[in-house]
């Protein structure tokens, strides 16, 4: 049985002792909903995020790709968000991290919920170098989000 241990220190040494904890909780797993479900777990415990989960690229009925709200840990969110839309969707269509200091100046901004103040979208991506998956964390403060949450949190996507 796996426990995060979670270590005294600034961010930067929590995502350094993180990383391991992490790698070590994937191994032997391929299943990538139970390794998102598992992230977002970590994520949330070592942080105390508001709310921490995965968007997932998939096809709607009308054979359109879209993200669809996969395993998370926080409040219920909104279930579908198309290309380009929201932090989420931009993140995806630029295909790299998007860090928003305060949503209420980010354009488009999706609100699944009025405590959300920052946010960070790090893209997941395939072997063939698509995104597959965006990680979106959201915090109550605003500017909670720097380059060590995404040189972390990109090293720890790049696990799944
Ligand atoms: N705020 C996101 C939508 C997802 S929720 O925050 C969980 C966005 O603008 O894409």
């Amino acid at each position: 049985m796996h426990e995060i241990n979670i270590i005294e220190g600034d961010k930067a040494a929590i995502y350094a002792s993180l990383l391991p904890q992490i790698k070590s909780l994937l191994d032997g797993e391929t299943d990538e909903t139970a390794n998102m479900a598992n992230v977002a777990a970590a994520l949330k415990e070592a942080f105390g995020f508001f709310w921490v989960g995965f968007y997932v690229v998939r096809k709607n009925t009308a054979g359109v790709e879209e993200l669809v709200l996969g395993p998370f840990q926080g409040t219920v969110a909104c279930t579908r968000i198309a290309f380009g839309r929201g932090v989420c969707g931009t993140a995806w269509k630029r295909a790299e991290t998007v860090i928003v200091e305060d949503v209420e100046k980010f354009p488009g901004h999706i609100a699944c919920s009025s405590k959300s103040r920052s946010e960070i979208v790090v893209p997941l991506f395939s072997s063939c170098g698509h995104v597959k998956a965006v990680l979106d964390i959201d915090s109550t403060e605003v500017q909670s989000f720097d380059e060590i949450d995404k040189l972390g949190l990109e090293s720890v996507v790049a696990l799944l």
